[in-house]
């Protein structure tokens, strides 16, 4: 990436922490992120439970939050769910959508990504779509195929509202949680096929690409070099002050 553009860090914090833990997380970030590099784009997603007293301390310090899930209708019998109109009434920017723990411990396919897109763009907010391939799909010499298929059915013929980020993760599935981050130059090519699928998708928009999967201090540099990443998606290591303030401060470097 070119020295004067945004980095992007977003942290998931997908179902580590608890309430408390959420919240002593987030006063410890407020307390030592005051002065965030204004080229440094932050976003955390805490559980449901903690979302809004999560959001409530890192608005103070212009880092936003989303859901790590949510449902696309607004209200009604759907027990158990939350809305994304609930999460931004609760002060959301973003909406992490078809995660690859929901896509495959879930079930959730991409008709349910393509409702949730519509919803967040119809509600104000800034959609983060995830899309990858597994270990067997790689090993098929099938994750171009798997990657676009995800694409076009969650961004096909949408209109893009003037001026709304898209922002679109490549995680690959056997990288998340598995120690076995994916060589940054693979991860650049993935990202190149990206950038060329969705201009070719849907025109006006400005799609910001994340890699994710075992991203941590020790790699976050290799990847926010390349051209075609913008920034990272990171799980396990942004649940822990110490390994987020790690990939925080490297991070930092890549702008100096
Ligand atoms: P990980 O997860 O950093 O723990 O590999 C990434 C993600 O699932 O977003």
């Amino acid at each position: 990436m070119s020295a004067d553009k945004t980095i992007y860090l977003f942290a998931n914090w997908k179902m580590y922490l608890d309430y408390d833990e959420s919240n002593i997380l987030a006063n410890a970030l407020a307390d030592k992120l005051k002065k965030i590099p204004v080229r440094i784009k932050m976003a955390v997603f805490p559980s449901a439970l903690s979302f809004y007293p999560v959001t409530q301390t890192l608005n103070d310090i212009k880092i936003g939050t989303g859901s790590q899930n949510a449902y696309w209708v607004d209200k009604g019998g759907y027990t158990g769910e939350i809305s994304l109109a609930m999460y931004k009434n609760s002060g959301a920017k973003y909406a992490l959508i078809g995660h690859s723990e929901r896509r495959h411990l879930f079930y959730e396919n991409n008709h349910d990504v393509r409702q949730k897109m519509e919803e967040a763009l119809n509600l104000g907010l800034t959609p983060v779509v995830c899309v990858g391939e597994t270990e067997k799909e790689r090993r098929e010499g099938k994750t171009e195929e798997i990657i676009e298929v995800q694409l076009r059915a969650a961004l096909e013929n949408l209109s893009w509202p003037a001026g709304r980020e898209l922002v679109v993760a490549y995680e690959p599935v056997w990288a998340i949680g598995t120690g076995l981050a994916c060589d940054s130059t693979v991860a650049e090519e993935v990202h190149k096929k990206i950038s060329g699928w969705i201009s070719s998708l849907i025109s006006g928009i400005i799609p910001v690409l994340l890699y994710g999967g075992s991203v941590r201090g020790n790699n976050v540099a290799d990847y926010l070099k390349q051209e075609h990443i913008h920034g990272v998606l990171v799980g396990g290591a942004s649940a822990k002050f110490d390994s987020w303030l790690e990939i925080v401060q490297n991070a930092e470097q890549i702008i100096k």
